[in-house]
């Protein structure tokens, strides 16, 4: 079993949950992060940090579609271990249904740039 990284966190990324993963199992994608599903140990203690309720168990109906996502994503994207700058309009779009539309398959910069343009 693993979690899985769901839709809710399109363009919030709030990436509270990097921070308590215990096997940085994390991967940032432009506009959502994902786990890595052959390296989560399952701990469930990333599911309560999310803010925005996007991180579930791969038993749950709400990751069908996400698991494999989650699993192709962590392959080509970076991992991530510390908190970056959350997107600047992270808040309006936490209420927002349906945003798979709006999922990039692109690598993510934004939080790392972010930190050396500083
Ligand atoms: Fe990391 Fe545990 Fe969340 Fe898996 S369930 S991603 S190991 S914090
Ligand atoms: Fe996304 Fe929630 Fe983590 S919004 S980055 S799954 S804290």
């Amino acid at each position: 079993m693993t979690y899985v990284v769901t839709e809710a966190c399109i363009r919030c990324k709030y990436m509270d949950c990097v921070e308590v993963c215990p096997v940085d199992c994390f991967y940032e994608g432009k506009n959502m992060l994902v786990i890595h599903p052959d390296i989560c140990i399952d701990c469930g203690v990333c599911e309560s940090e999310c803010p925005v309720e996007a991180i579930v168990p791969d038993v749950d109906p709400r990751s069908v579609g996400w698991l494999e996502i989650n699993r192709v994503c962590a392959m080509k994207w970076p991992n991530i271990i510390a908190k970056g700058e959350v997107p600047s309009d992270a808040d309006q779009w936490r209420s927002v249904a349906n945003k798979r539309g709006y999922f990039s398959q692109e690598s993510g910069t934004v939080s790392r740039q972010s930190k050396e343009d500083a």
